[in-house]
Order: structure tokens, then sequence, then C-alpha cells
């Protein structure tokens, strides 16, 4: 890539004679990419750079991108118009695309986004402080070669939450699932686990921080295996929550079709794992899922959620909806209303289907339901989960909950918010109590979105 020269740049401005330079990052997307941007902040600052919050103060901006669906590319689109604005009283300001978005488009980017500097694939964080410093040279800066290895297992991520309560561990990088609709087995490469040994070291060296709880992420965890040591995802979930009984341990995300009932009975067995399982259904029609590559069937599903509920009694559960895939018709989209309110999940993330660029669906299957049915079927399904997340919020009033503290209420400084293991989100008076304590919270009213309660003794 070297030989492409970059013409928007002059070489000696900015030249900090201090060499401390200093760069701003935006995040997009998934918690992957926010436990990624952790990463990259580890490897600039090791390079002599520092994060600030003012990016008109920054050296270099990172924009790390995501590409699931059309809407997210817009949003980072028009965030680099704001960016490349700046460039005109600093024209030595390196602007860097990050994640799925340069992987996606490559150096088409640089032609389309003219002032972009650095381009780097979600495998090339380790060469940024080389592809930034090509980029200083006049140069671009572009990899998105894809690894078959790069886990990051030994880069200490530098948190982004500041309040040192909850943090994300990567466990897995890449899909091989290969969903119909997806992009993320393109953007992200194949599949590979990480070394269970750091992973621990990093939860252990996090519980010595103050930590008090972990996500472990990955884009299906149940795929989670390091062949060596032979752990699996249902040992290596027992293996964290045997780091501290006082840690609380979530995961994201489970599939369906490998959500397997060890996994369950290790949720079972451990108090400190949370009691929450985001499974995403995608649709409720059989057709559907196999247009969509899904390896599953509503039946299938159905008898997933039955053998958690049978286990754990008190587990709260979140999916995933798209509205409006190829060829759904008003049948398949009922199915999905009625898997909906059988199931009756506490949470659900909905999205119209967007084409995304050289997927299977896109090379096989039309776009074909217009966008107005799109958008009516998605009002449906938000209004039937909005109702069903108010009847699930209503079950609780009266119930009492540990909640781990997380910080101050945006609504009153008078007020914290945490969540209970349901991952549900309590706010209540601070009185006595600290960010990072686990407290007990009666709930006393709420909303679809929010519980309310008061702090008791028990
Ligand atoms: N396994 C991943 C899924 C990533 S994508 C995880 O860890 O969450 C998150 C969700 O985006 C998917 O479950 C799906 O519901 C939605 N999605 C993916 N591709 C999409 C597309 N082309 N159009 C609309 N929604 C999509
Ligand atoms: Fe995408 Fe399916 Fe993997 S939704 S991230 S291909 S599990």
């Amino acid at each position: 890539m070297k030989e492409i020269k970059n013409l928007n740049k002059n070489k000696n401005i900015n030249n900090n004679p201090n060499n401390k330079k200093n760069f701003y990052m935006e995040t997009y997307g998934c918690q992957m990419n926010v436990a990624d941007s952790e990463l990259v902040v580890s490897i600039m600052n090791k390079s002599g750079y520092n994060l600030i919050e003012d990016f008109n103060n920054a050296d270099l901006i990172f924009i790390n991108t995501c590409s699931i669906r059309e809407n997210a590319e817009k949003k980072v689109r028009n965030r680099l118009q704001n960016f490349k604005a700046l460039k005109r009283d600093n024209p030595g300001l390196l602007i860097g695309i990050l994640g799925c978005m340069a992987e996606r488009l490559k150096e088409k980017l640089l032609e389309q986004e003219k002032l972009v500097d650095i381009i780097a694939g979600p495998d090339s964080y380790r060469s940024l402080p080389e592809l930034v410093k090509e980029a200083g040279d006049g140069e671009y800066g572009v990899n998105v070669l894809l690894s078959r290895e790069e886990t990051y297992a030994d880069i200490s991520p530098v948190r982004s939450d500041k309040n040192g309560v909850s943090a994300f561990v990567s466990i897995t990088r890449g899909c091989d699932n290969m969903c119909a609709f997806c992009v993320v087995p393109f953007t992200r490469g194949r599949e590979r686990s990480r070394n269970p040994e750091t992973i621990i070291n990093e939860v252990k060296e996090l519980v010595n921080n103050g930590y008090k709880e972990v996500t472990l992420l990955g884009q299906n965890v149940d795929k989670y295996n390091w062949t060596e040591s032979k752990v699996n995802f249902a040992k290596l979930l027992e293996l964290t929550a045997q780091v501290s009984p006082e840690l609380r341990v979530r995961f994201s995300t489970s599939y369906p079709s490998e959500f397997s009932n060890q996994v369950i009975d290790i949720m079972a067995k451990y108090d400190n794992i949370c009691n929450y399982i985001h499974l995403p259904v995608q649709s409720g029609s059989n057709n559907m899922l196999e247009k969509m590559k899904r390896n599953y069937t509503r039946d299938w599903y159905l008898n997933r959620i039955k053998a958690i509920r049978e286990r754990i009694p008190n587990c709260s559960i979140s999916t995933d909806i798209i509205s409006g895939y190829c060829s759904e018709t008003e049948q398949d989209h009922k199915d999905t209303l009625s898997l909906m309110e059988e199931v009756g999940f506490d949470y659900a993330y909905m999205f119209k289907y967007s084409e995304r660029p050289n997927t299977f669906a896109q090379r096989n299957y039309p776009d074909d339901v217009p966008e107005e049915i799109k958008s009516r079927r998605l009002q449906e399904i938000i209004k039937l989960q909005n109702e069903n997340s108010l009847k699930s919020n209503t079950a609780d009033l009266g119930k009492t909950f540990e909640v781990l503290i997380e910080g101050v209420s945006k609504k009153s400084d008078q007020e914290y918010y945490g969540r209970n293991s349901q991952n549900k989100v309590i706010v209540f008076p601070k009185k006595e109590t600290e960010i990072g304590q686990y407290v007990y919270v009666k709930v006393h009213k709420n909303t679809s979105a929010t519980l309310i309660g008061e702090l008791v003794q028990v």
C-alpha cells in the first residue's frame, strides 16, 4: 500500500518537538468495538500518544466504525465530514478509520472519503503506530489484512468505563456462522478463540483493580473452544466465575443452535453468573430462519427457552429481531409476533433488514419487502416488545434485588443507577452508598425501561 502517496498532506506541519502527541477516538457499533478501542488506546499509549477528550486539540483522530446496517455506515460518514472540516485549520491532523468499515471498503474509502489518512481493519491494530508514522510521512497508512490467529491476547486494554466497575473481556474474535444477512464474517474474519489463561489473568487483574463485573464477549460465545487444554465455553464460564464470588459474570452473545445445557447448568450452579441471556432469534418464521441460514427452527428456539426457564426460573431473556427480511410475508411477520408473545422477552433489539453488499442474502435474494412495510412491521414489533417489557418490569414491583451500583442517575444527582442480575436498570436514592458497591433495592415503581426503588437492609 505504500506506493499510494497522500497528496493532501504537508510533511512538516505539526511536527511536535516534545514528541508528545494527542489522539481522540470515537467508537460506533457493538460491545466488541468498545473492547477493541480499549486495545487501541493501550497500543497507542505505548507509542507515545495520549488519549484526549477534546478533538479540537488532537493530532490524530480515530473512528472505530460499524458496518452492520447501512445506517451505521451513514452515521460514521456524517461524523467524518465534521472531522474533515477540522483539517482546514490544522492540515497536519491525521484521520484514521478503524474497524468494520475499514475492512469492508478498504482502499475505496480513500477515494470516497478524501482526507482520510489511515485505514486499519480489526486484525491490524498492532500495526497502528507504523500506519500513523507512514501517514505522518505523507503516505497512506493502510492495513486491512485479516488474521486466523490474532486475539490480542497479550495486550492489556485501557478501560473506557470511568467508574472502574464493569469491563468487557473479549474471548473470541470473528465469526464462522455466515448468517445470510450478516456482514460480520466478512469484516471480522474467521472465528478464533483466545487462550483461556490470558482471559483468566485479565479477569484476575480486573478484580485486583476493584472491578466488580465482567462481560465475556464474542460474536458467538458458544463456539469458544481452546483445544490444547480442552476448555469450552461452559468451562471458561466456570473458571471465570471461580475467580471471585464478588465478581459478577455476564456474557454475550449466545447462539440458539449451539447454546448448550452445559452452559445453563454452569449458570445455575454459580450465584455470581448473572441470570440473563441474550439469545438472538431474528425471526419466528421457519421459512425466514432457513433463508437466514440460522441452523435452527422456531421449535428448537422455544425448546432452548424452556430449558433455560426450567433450570433458571428467574432468568431474564433478551433477543434481536429483524423485520422485513427478503420475501417476508405477512404470515412470516405474524409468526415473529406470536413467538414474541410466547416467549415474553424482557428486552429486545429490533431492526429493519438492511441489505449488505456481498452477503449470501444480497447475492441470492432480492431485498423485496417495500420500505413502508418493513417500517410498519418494525413498529408492530416494537409496540409488542414495549408491552412485554412493561409487563416484565411490572412483575418486579415489590421485589428486592441485589444491585451493583454503576453510576449517578442522569435525571438526578441524588440518585444512583445500577443493574440487577437480570440486567435490568434500577434507579434509587443514593443515601450513604457508593459506586461499585452491592446494595439491596426494593422496587416500588416502574416504566417499560426502568425500575425505581428504595435501599433496604437484608
Ligand atoms: N452475534 C452477534 C451479532 C452481531 S449483529 C453479536 O454478538 O451480537 C447484531 C444484530 O444485528 C444481529 O443479531 C441482527 O439482529 C442484526 N443484524 C445483523 N445484520 C443485519 C442486517 N443486514 N440488517 C438488519 N439487522 C442486522
Ligand atoms: Fe453475524 Fe450470525 Fe455471526 S448474525 S456475527 S454471522 S452469528
